[in-house]
């Protein structure tokens, strides 16, 4: 049985989480009230639409099914300005040599992410070539931690869940990985993602040696 890879996208494997956290901060601060990085933890890997049911929990605010609708347009366009000049530079540390390294073995790669803006993100720093399979949010319909998104994503890349292997930076997606069978890797706070099989830091902590006992573990 082959090896799969599935990475995340806001976070893992680009530096867009903070783009996100500061369009929400925005939003919050016109409605009149503050949102922390800690409250933004619970923002990742959950979709556009749960995030501002959250803010609005937080805040107390009620809101018109127009009035919310308007309030998602407009973080999402805070977002895209952020974003809008983005280019290789805002890929995180050693991802290129993560990805070069898998691709050099022939190992299937896709990307499971709840953004609808994906594309257009992997596009902007070319990496959209890696990845065999997208997986985005303008196709699931079920959130992490459901597994949904990393089934599909595993599907596609004909590999069977228990020999996929996937990086995420949110607790809402370890959750999802470890649900569908899946060797899960945190990216960022082992203390936050404590649930995860393997915990790193960020990508310059992880050795070609590692790779190599993933694909082999995974393979019997
Ligand atoms: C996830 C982020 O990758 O995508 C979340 O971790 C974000 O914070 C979600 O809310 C949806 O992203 P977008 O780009 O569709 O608003
Ligand atoms: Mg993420």
């Amino acid at each position: 049985e082959k090896t799969g890879f599935i990475f995340d996208l806001d976070g893992v494997i680009v530096d867009t989480a903070k783009y996100h956290y500061l369009a929400w901060k925005k939003l919050a601060n016109e409605l009149g009230f503050d949102f922390t990085e800690e409250q933004n933890e619970s923002f990742k890997g959950v979709s556009r639409r749960r995030c501002l049911e959250i803010l609005l929990e937080i805040g107390g605010i009620e809101a018109s099914q127009e009035q919310f609708d308007r309030w998602l347009v407009e973080k999402n366009e805070d977002y895209l300005a952020y974003i809008a000049e983005m280019d290789e530079s805002e890929i995180l540390a050693d991802v290129p040599k993560v990805l070069n390294y898998l691709r050099q073995l022939d190992v299937p790669m896709a990307l499971g992410s709840a953004s609808k803006n994906a594309v257009p993100i992997l596009e902007k720093v070319k990496l959209l070539p890696y990845f065999k399979a997208v997986v985005d949010g303008t196709r699931v319909t079920k959130a992490k931690p459901d597994p949904e998104v990393f089934l599909i994503a595993a599907d596609e890349i004909g590999v069977a869940p228990s020999s996929c292997v996937v990086f995420e930076d949110a607790l809402a997606g370890i959750e999802a990985a470890n649900i569908a069978g899946m060797t899960s890797v945190g990216i960022g706070s082992p203390e936050i993602l404590e649930a995860a099989d393997h915990n790193f830091w960020d990508f310059t902590a992880i050795s070609t040696e590692f790779l190599d006992n993933l694909i082999r573990q995974r393979n019997n």
